[in-house]
């Protein structure tokens, strides 16, 4: 699972370790480089959650600048009593700028649908697009879809956030540690941004008395982008085709170091 990591020690601990196999398509729990090194192939499950993934994305875009949970706790507390012509304002998505960090398979997936709004997209990955700094200036909302890497960890933090606008709203279902997680809180609690949706946060999973859901105008999820049935499934699937492959001593269908094991002759352990 994507909650256990399997580090250099643990690889290390295990001498008959013939296979890794993922149950997602994030791979920042395992140390590549160690099971690289020990001959032993890390499978993962690309593609199946793209969909899903960038559904929710939207849902959440969707569910802050709308303030869906706001608006479902006011009816349940009995609060609604009136139509009002102010009441529980929010800001369109349809229309806006949409910065996309991280235009991989889910962010373009992401981007699809943001066409089917009317929205201007601005990205940024590792081969291209606009600079960090301008997608964050001028963004709406910014949606991340990078993967958790050294360069990745802690990207959003005070600066990005100060660089944003303070009617612009970041949303996460890449990994938690991509943003800073005290940085977050100060910029809600200061307005320095409209509000934030997160379906992974650092640490993981959120307590509930953690100081960040104190802060105003944050909506989160715990971790269910691709929790939908048939993307489950197709991820288990994947994972036990993969698990099935290594230990067979057949290549992985869907391997993230296939690339580094040819041709490398093993370790012992
Ligand atoms: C992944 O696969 O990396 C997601 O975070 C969980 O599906």
């Amino acid at each position: 699972m994507l909650t256990d990591p399997v580090d250099a020690d643990l690889i290390e601990a295990a001498p008959n370790l013939r296979a890794i196999s993922n149950y997602a398509v994030g791979v920042d729990n395992v140390d590549l480089d160690a099971a690289s090194a020990r001959g032993i192939p890390v499978g993962n499950t690309p593609g199946v959650l793209t969909d899903s993934t960038a559904d929710l994305a939207l849902a959440l875009m969707l569910g802050i600048a709308r303030r869906l949970a706001e608006g479902e706790a006011f009816v349940r507390a009995g609060r609604w009593a009136t139509w009002e012509p102010g009441l529980m304002l929010g800001r369109d998505l349809h229309g806006a700028t949409v910065g996309i960090v991280g235009y991989g398979r889910i962010g373009q997936a992401v981007g699809r649908r943001l066409e089917g709004f009317g929205c201007e997209l601005l990205t940024t990955s590792r081969s291209g697009g606009v600079p960090l700094d301008e997608l964050l200036e001028r963004s709406d909302f910014v949606t991340l879809h990078c993967p958790l890497t050294p360069e990745t960890r802690g990207l959003i933090g005070d600066e990005a956030l100060e660089r944003m606008k303070p009617t612009a709203y970041l949303v996460n279902t890449a990994r938690g540690p991509v943003v800073d997680t005290e940085a977050l809180a100060r910029a809600l609690h200061r307005g320095e941004i409209a509000g934030a949706a997160l379906d992974v946060t650092d640490p993981e999973p959120l307590p509930g008395d953690h100081p960040l859901l104190d802060t105003p105008n944050l909506l989160v999820v715990p971790h269910v982008a691709s929790a939908t049935h048939a993307t489950r499934g197709r991820m288990a699937d994947m994972a036990v085709d993969n698990l099935l492959a290594g230990l067979a001593g057949e290549p992985m269908p869907h391997s993230v170091n296939a690339d580094a094991l040819a041709g490398a002759t093993p370790q012992a352990p």
